[in-house]
């Protein structure tokens, strides 16, 4: 049993008030708030740890170089990796996916070629390969989803050709909240001898993840989304594909050495990590991370998916209401329409009450599209909601309801 009651306490954000109203803050895919012991992290790097990484032989810089490395080692146990060579910092899932999209297909694709994504991806695993299609000609194909908002599995392995180059889907729509299978998928891809990468933005808050386990070949993921700062992210690759692919970006901290001819890089991960990286960032989401290890994935996952059930349930006795998305395997984002209302106004007069959710396409246009629909108003859960949160929506739309 968590006691959310003493875990809010670490979350000084959620006992402020909007417009006179306490903040209830629904809109945790989006982003996460910060725990104490994160904020503080950041100020202790600033105010005691603050030198250049990788760099001085002078004793701040070795501290900060110990913390930033340590970060990779919380990191890498976090995930089940082999090595922390294979955790490469980014700036976000955004960051690493363009990283794996130039370097892959520069190095493995050429015109024709297909990647295989999913109807249900946000724009960040979409316009990378795009703008791959745009210098190297490949083509995306899209496995499609069922009126649930669940993958199409025989359609994946339809859609795969002699010209898949690589799958790369999503583990948690952050519209529909679908759980996709993905050591299933992995074990189609592998069979037909594709890589994967998985983007789990939106699942590595919510469910305990080992790379190993799951044997993807990439694995990407935002800090800000799991309690950490923003700025920050990771991507986690094989050791064979981080070593094949090119580097992304070129400039100090990835050389190995320079001349005005040729330039040889360093060894993974620091190949892909061109200029300063962002040291305070990577110890404050280790801090996040030892901060969630604490609590529990499997704890913070039983309590949200109650959340959740509990959510749904109320949801569903509000007449004209309509959950979007309603896979058997869900996590704790739900989507709705109610007749009669825009999603913006509803998002706009739930704002009014305190209550913080988000509206729109929420950076998945292709998704409504397929679903036919402009928007959705989406309240996304964490581990410090509580039940009393779930009442103050449910009160709130009925009200706005009336207002209609
Ligand atoms: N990707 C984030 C969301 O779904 C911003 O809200």
């Amino acid at each position: 049993m968590l006691n959310i009651a003493e875990i809010r306490k670490d979350f000084p954000i959620l006992s402020r008030t909007v417009y006179g109203k306490p903040l209830v803050y629904l809109d945790n895919a989006a982003t996460t708030q910060k725990p104490r012991c994160v904020v503080e992290k950041i100020e202790e790097m600033y105010y005691n740890l603050n030198a250049n990484v990788h760099r001085g032989v002078h004793f701040l810089s070795q501290e900060a170089t110990n913390a930033h490395e340590a970060a990779r080692v919380t990191v890498q146990k976090f995930i089940g990796a082999k090595s922390s060579s294979e955790i490469v910092f980014t700036h976000g899932t955004t960051e690493s996916i363009n990283l794996v999209a130039s370097s892959f297909c520069r190095a493995f694709c050429r015109e024709g070629d297909e990647i295989l994504i999913t109807a249900m991806e946000h724009h960040s695993n979409i316009v990378p390969w795009q703008l791959q299609g745009d210098i190297k000609g490949v083509k995306l194909q899209v496995v499609p989803i069922n009126e649930n908002g669940e993958l199409c599995l025989d359609e994946l392995e339809k859609k795969i050709s002699p010209c898949t180059k690589l799958i790369a889907v999503t583990h948690i729509s952050n519209v529909l909240g679908t759980i996709n299978p993905i050591e299933k998928i992995t074990e189609i891809a592998h069979k037909h001898n594709i890589p994967i990468l998985i983007d789990a933005a939106q699942s590595i808050p919510h469910l305990p993840i080992d790379v190993q386990k799951i044997d993807c070949d990439f694995l990407v993921f935002s800090s800000h989304k799991m309690y950490g700062p923003t700025g920050i992210g990771v991507l986690y690759g094989k050791e064979k594909w981080l070593d094949a692919l090119p580097p992304y970006q070129g400039g100090g901290e990835m050389i190995a050495s320079v001349t005005f001819e040729r330039t040889t890089y360093s060894e993974i991960p620091f190949k892909f990590e061109a200029g300063t990286p962002d040291f305070v960032g990577s110890a404050a989401l280790a801090t996040a991370l030892d901060y969630i290890s604490e609590i529990g994935l499997k704890n913070i996952s039983r309590y949200e998916h109650e959340l959740l059930k509990y959510a749904t349930q109320q949801l569903q006795t509000i007449k004209g209401l309509h959950i979007i998305g309603n896979a058997t395997n869900k996590s704790s984002v739900i989507s709705f329409l109610v007749d009669g209302i825009h999603p913006y106004d509803m998002g706009m007069l739930l704002d009014k009450m305190g209550i913080a959710v988000r509206t729109g396409h929420h950076c998945a246009e292709p998704l409504m599209n397929e679903l036919g629909i402009p928007g959705t108003v989406r309240a996304s859960l964490a581990f410090y909601n509580t039940h009393e949160e779930i009442d103050a929506l449910i009160k709130g739309i009925e009200r706005i309801i009336t207002m209609f």
